[in-house]
């Protein structure tokens, strides 16, 4: 089973606050850093870092260099990464002083996908394969229509919530990934046992994940129903965990594991995202995560 993930490559420029900039304020802020990022970057790293061969296929401007030499540096495949006419995506992030992010994204070539584009993509791939999906590209209720004709296996996350979202054929989703905000927006709950009552409803066929920030993630298919608390860390910046957590859930699947191990160690390892400043950079090697995993159990026999 070949993994490609179509998703977002955007330049990231993180800035430290005081505070998040209010209306009519303007902030002079020290610190600031340039990293590669955008939730389909950030999703593919991790899936590497995590020990899976991944392709990407994203759209990046003639600026977008360092993006496509990220993924390569994590042995991300690029050969579906493409260089178009105008600028890359980018962020704005602003970091406050309690490790909470307020994000811009600006899609630039990210919105640049197309039907050709997207056909002649799935020619190198077949039934069986999985297909994960962000929503910081163009043409998302296409690209599933169509990924589900071939026969993909299909995991998104409906991230950031939009519009767009509601045109996507979910339904036709095997893995539905999103956070408490997002579970509110599209079922209008907003107790989030309630809301995967009522996301089963809609999409009864479909594993769905339901993540909590420092309430740990909700999973549910049929009669399954895990909940798995988060590890109690010290959070510095929580960019990225999400994609972390996402790109090492993947894993778990293309590694076969039970349910409650995937779950583990997806949670563990956005636990060590959430330590460190940064999006990309700051997602951890499957190395650290079992590390972090062998002195867990070992406290635990204490
Ligand atoms: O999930 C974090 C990502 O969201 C950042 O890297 C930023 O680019 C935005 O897409």
């Amino acid at each position: 089973m070949k993994v490609l993930n179509i998703g977002s490559c955007n330049i990231d420029y993180i800035y430290e606050v005081n505070h998040m900039v209010r209306p009519g304020e303007t902030q002079t802020v020290q610190n600031l850093q340039v990293v590669s990022g955008g939730k389909g970057l950030n999703q593919s790293i991790a899936l590497a870092k995590a020990g899976v061969d991944v392709y990407h296929a994203g759209l990046i401007g003639k600026d977008g260099t360092l993006l496509k030499e990220t993924l390569e540096r994590y042995d991300v495949k690029t050969d579906y990464v493409h260089e178009v006419e105008g600028p890359s995506g980018h962020a704005i992030i602003q970091i406050d002083a309690n490790g909470e992010n307020s994000i811009l994204v600006y899609p630039g070539a990210n919105h640049l996908f197309d039907e050709q584009k997207i056909d002649g993509l799935f020619t190198h791939f077949e039934a069986g394969d999985l297909l994960l999906l962000q929503n910081e590209i163009n043409e998302m209720p296409l690209i599933v229509n169509k990924a589900y004709e071939k026969g993909f296996k299909i995991a998104i996350n409906p991230a950031p919530f939009n519009d767009q979202i509601k045109q996507i054929p979910l339904h036709l989703v095997d893995y539905l990934i999103l956070n408490e905000i997002e579970g509110q927006d599209l079922t209008k709950e907003t107790d989030d046992f309630k809301v995967l009552e009522k996301l089963k409803t809609m999409y009864p066929k479909t594993h769905l994940l339901l993540t909590r920030g420092s309430k740990g993630v909700l999973y549910a298919h049929e009669d399954v129903m895990i909940e798995q608390s988060a590890y109690k860390v010290e959070v510095v910046d929580t960019t990225a965990a999400g994609d972390t957590f996402i790109g090492y859930f993947i894993s778990g699947l293309v590694r076969d594991l039970s349910m409650d191990d995937i779950l583990k160690l997806a949670s563990l390892a956005s636990s060590i995202t959430v330590t460190r400043k940064g999006s990309s950079t700051s997602i951890p090697t499957l190395e650290e995560v079992l590390k972090k995993q062998a002195k867990e159990k070992s406290e635990i026999g204490k």
